[in-house]
C-alpha cells in the first residue's frame, strides 16, 4: 500500500509520549543503518507547516469544525505529496508523529460528529493508511500533567482538561479495535526506555517482511 518503504505512525492523547517515542524509534532505526524520515502532523512539509500555524495558533473559535477539517486535510495532502510519498517510493522508513487517526479522533469526535465526513475526505484526498500505527495508551491524568508541563503557544487543543482526555483515550482505543491489523496498543505508563523497547520489538516483524 505504501510503496517500497515502511510507513509508521504514533498516536495517542496529549502528553502520552508520541514525540518522544517517534524520535527514539527514528534514532534506533538510523543506528541500524536504515534511511528514516522523521516527520509530524499537522505539518511535515513547508506548506503544511504554514497551515499548522493557521490551525493551532490564535482564537480557538477562529475556524468552524468543518473548515478546520478542510485545513487539516489540505495540510495532510501537501505532506503526503511532498514528504511521505517520495520517501516511501525511495524505500525509506517514514516515522510520523500523528496522522489520520488524530483527525478521526479530534475532528471526528470532539469537534462535532464529523467522523463520516472525515472518512469521506480521507478516501477522496489521502487514500493511504500507515503500515503500522503505535497507539501510546496512558492514564489521562498523567498525560495531561506531562502535556501542561511543557506548554507552548500551541495550546488550543490542550485546554480541554482531564475529562476530555479520558474520552479521547477511549476513542483511540475504539479506533484500535476498528483497525486491529494496523494499530498496536502500547502501554505508555512506563519509563520511556521500556516503552521504546516494546515499540521496537513490535515493529520488528514489519521490518523484516
Ligand atoms: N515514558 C515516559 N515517562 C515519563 N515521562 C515521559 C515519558 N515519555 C515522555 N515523557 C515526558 O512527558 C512529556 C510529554 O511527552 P511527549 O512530548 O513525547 O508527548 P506527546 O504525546 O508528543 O505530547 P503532545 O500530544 O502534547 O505532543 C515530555 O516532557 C516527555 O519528556
Ligand atoms: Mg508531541
Amino acid at each position: 500500500m505504501s510503496g517500497r518503504g515502511l510507513f509508521v505512525t504514533f498516536e495517542g492523547i496529549d502528553g502520552s509520549g508520541k514525540s518522544t517515542q517517534a524520535r527514539r524509534l527514528a534514532d534506533r532505526l538510523r543506528a541500524e543503518g536504515r534511511e528514516v524520515v522523521l516527520t509530524r502532523e499537522p505539518g511535515g512539509s513547508p506548506g503544511a507547516e504554514e497551515i499548522r500555524r493557521l490551525v493551532l495558533e490564535g482564537d480557538p473559535d477562529r475556524w468552524s469544525a468543518e473548515t478546520e477539517l478542510l485545513l487539516f486535510t489540505a495540510a495532510r495532502r501537501d505532506h503526503l505529496e511532498r514528504t511521505i510519498r517520495p520517501a516511501l517510493a525511495a524505500g525509506k522508513v517514514v516515522v510520523c508523529d500523528r496522522f489520520a487517526d488524530s483527525t478521526r479522533m479530534y475532528q471526528g469526535l470532539s469537534r462535532g460528529d464529523l467522523r463520516e465526513t472525515v472518512d469521506r475526505l480521507h478516501a477522496l484526498m489521502i487514500g493511504i493508511e500507515p503500515d503500522v500505527t503505535f497507539l501510546i495508551d496512558m492514564d489521562p491524568g498523567i498525560g495531561l500533567a506531562r502535556a501542561l508541563s511543557r506548554r507552548t503557544v500551541e495550546e488550543r487543543f490542550e485546554g480541554f482538561g482531564q475529562d476530555l482526555q479520558a474520552r479521547m483515550r477511549a476513542g483511540f482505543l475504539a479506533l484500535a479495535q476498528e483497525f486491529p491489523d494496523r494499530i498496536v496498543v502500547i502501554d505508555g505508563n512506563r519509563p520511556a526506555d521500556r516503552v521504546a523497547e516494546d515499540v521496537a520489538a513490535r515493529l520488528a516483524p514489519a521490518l523484516t517482511a
